[in-house]
């Protein structure tokens, strides 16, 4: 899997948005995959797209935008999607801790992350570490940080980019 940076060819990303979100329902995948497109529309400094192309088709992405607030240089990665059939077989993971590694590269102090703490914990994300969210929580649990520097911590209120910045998102 060869590994571009850029929200270029949306199409194709939100496309394996839509097929992995497939089994919640077609309204779910819809939705995310709309959220991919809006966030594409995010200034480039607040936005770190990373998607995986196999054969040149697109087989994996995600998506990291800044949270702002007070204190630690915060990033949320949201949404993550690897394409069915390429599901189990570690691309996930390989897209993720690249983009970890490119944000810790460029300053970054925490990350936080709205998911599956059984996934997500893997890459040392835990509810403990998580900023303040930006809207009220309906799976508070699945909200998680990670700190990039001991000790960051970003004060309330936290603003995301305007894609995120739907109560219905939260
Ligand atoms: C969740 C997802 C991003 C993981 O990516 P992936 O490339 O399939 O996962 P990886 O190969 O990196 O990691 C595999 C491990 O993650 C865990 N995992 C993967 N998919 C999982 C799922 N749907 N539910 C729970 N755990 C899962 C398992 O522990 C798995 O290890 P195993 O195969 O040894 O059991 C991918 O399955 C996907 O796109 N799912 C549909 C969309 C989605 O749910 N996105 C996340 C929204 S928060």
């Amino acid at each position: 899997m060869e590994i571009v940076a850029g929200p270029q060819r949306i199409d194709a990303l939100a496309g394996v948005v839509e097929r992995a979100f497939a089994p919640e329902g077609v309204p779910e995948a819809a939705r995310v995959a709309r959220l991919l497109r809006e966030l594409a529309a995010t200034p480039p400094k607040d936005l770190l797209v990373l998607s995986g192309w196999a054969e040149g088709a697109a087989v994996a992405v995600t998506a990291w935008s800044r949270l702002q607030g007070a204190g630690a240089a915060t990033w949320i990665l949201s949404p993550v999607a690897v394409a069915p059939d390429r599901q189990r077989s570690g691309l996930g993971t390989r897209l993720i801790e690249a983009g970890i590694a490119r944000l810790r590269g460029a300053g970054a102090d925490l990350l936080a992350v709205y998911g599956d703490p059984a996934y997500y914990g893997r890459f040392g994300f835990d509810a403990a570490h998580a900023p303040p969210a930006p809207h009220p929580l309906g799976m508070p649990f699945g909200w998680q940080g990670l700190p990039l520097v001991p000790g960051a911590a970003l004060a309330g209120p936290v603003r995301p980019v305007p894609a995120l910045d739907d109560p219905a998102l939260w």
